[in-house]
């Protein structure tokens, strides 16, 4: 501001000697007090007590209501705050919530304003507004799917949906963790802009012949005090691995028939069973490996299995045969 007097043309004169005046109070308030600066939680509830601005400053009660002392705003700041002349303390008159005024942001500073008149004068007071645990972690869906192949590796990771806290700091979501399972841990990775994302992660094996679908609780905690959480459900759905092979209901089936017995009786029908499902259990019976001259006697039905008589059966050329039976699945496991 010392270019004022510096251009002082008679027009000018006058308006910069005033000028003069404003900023010289201004500084010479600085020079008597400095800032003045309180902290305060958020969510104080109104006629709450910030501080004693009268005693910080110095000044007497009946200064106050005689300088008509009020607080006013710092530029389009809402005035959350008021002075009580009869006592010189400031308190609190408006709900001052730090996640709607501040976000995300790590400091929440108000900025207001104390007047005084006769001479004006100009304080300005900072208040801080701390962060109170009043916001619980939120996932942003309450059932969380995954489909999950039973041949999926242990150490398999799969992402899961971050849980959202308003609040800040410690007061923001520190930790999750998943009800005691033997098959799923949570994994939580701190990207380097210090934003957390959680994974599950495959420590036993799956397998869908004993566990078609597993429901397991995500718990998000926060770290205020007392501590916050909010939960989802993970829901697993177990896909089929073509993990197991056919297995016939007996090692040796054993059946007698009269020689020349007429075409088309049944002789036995072998039977096996698939645990997986689908195309993985679909079961297809073949002759192994038998002569030429039993596969002229015997049909084989591939579906039901099925074994008929086809040929003339003759007790002076064997007395006993012996048929290998395969079954297979439909990728081709095969007993
Ligand atoms: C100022 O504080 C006094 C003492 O606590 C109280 O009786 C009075 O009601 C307050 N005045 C206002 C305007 O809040």
């Amino acid at each position: 501001m010392k270019v004022w007097p510096t251009m002082g043309t008679k027009v000018y004169r006058r308006f910069s000697i005033n000028r003069y005046c404003v900023v010289f109070l201004f500084i010479s308030l600085h020079f008597a007090y400095g800032d003045v600066s309180y902290s305060v939680a958020e969510e104080m509830k109104r006629g709450s007590v910030i501080g004693n601005i009268a005693k910080d400053l110095g000044l007497g009660t009946a200064t106050l209501s005689s300088r008509k002392a009020r607080i006013d705003t710092d530029r389009n700041d809402k005035r959350y705050c008021d002075i009580n002349l009869s006592t010189g303390d400031l308190i609190v008159t408006d709900r001052i919530d730090r996640e709607s005024l501040c976000g995300k942001k790590a400091t929440c500073i108000l900025k207001e304003e104390l007047v005084l008149e006769n001479p004006l004068e100009l304080q300005r007071i900072s208040i801080h507004v701390q962060d109170i645990n009043d916001n619980t972690p939120e996932f942003s869906e309450d059932l969380i799917s995954f489909e999950i192949t039973e041949s999926a590796d242990k150490g398999a990771r799969f992402l899961l949906t971050e849980a959202h806290d308003a609040d800040i700091g410690t007061n923001a979501v520190q930790r999750y963790n998943v009800q005691n399972n033997e098959h799923f841990t949570i994994n939580v990775d701190t990207e380097v802009n210090g934003r957390k994302h959680s994974e599950l992660v495959l420590v036993k094996e799956l397998d869908r012949e004993k566990e078609k679908e597993l429901k397991l609780v995500l718990t998000a905690l926060d770290g205020g005090s007392p501590q916050r959480s909010g939960t989802a459900i993970i829901h697993v759905t177990v896909l089929d691995a073509n993990d197991n092979a056919p297995v016939f209901s007996r090692a040796v089936y054993k059946a007698s028939l009269p020689e020349n017995s007429p075409l088309d009786t049944v002789v036995v029908t072998v039977s096996a069973t698939d645990a997986d499902t689908g195309p993985n259990g679909d079961i297809t019976y073949n002759f192994d490996h038998v002569s030429d001259d039993h596969v002229s006697l015997f049909s084989l039905d591939h579906k039901t299995g099925e074994i008929k008589v086809i040929g003339s059966i003759d007790y002076e050329t064997e007395t006993s045969i012996e048929l290998r039976i395969r079954a297979k699945d439909g990728p081709g496991l095969t007993s």
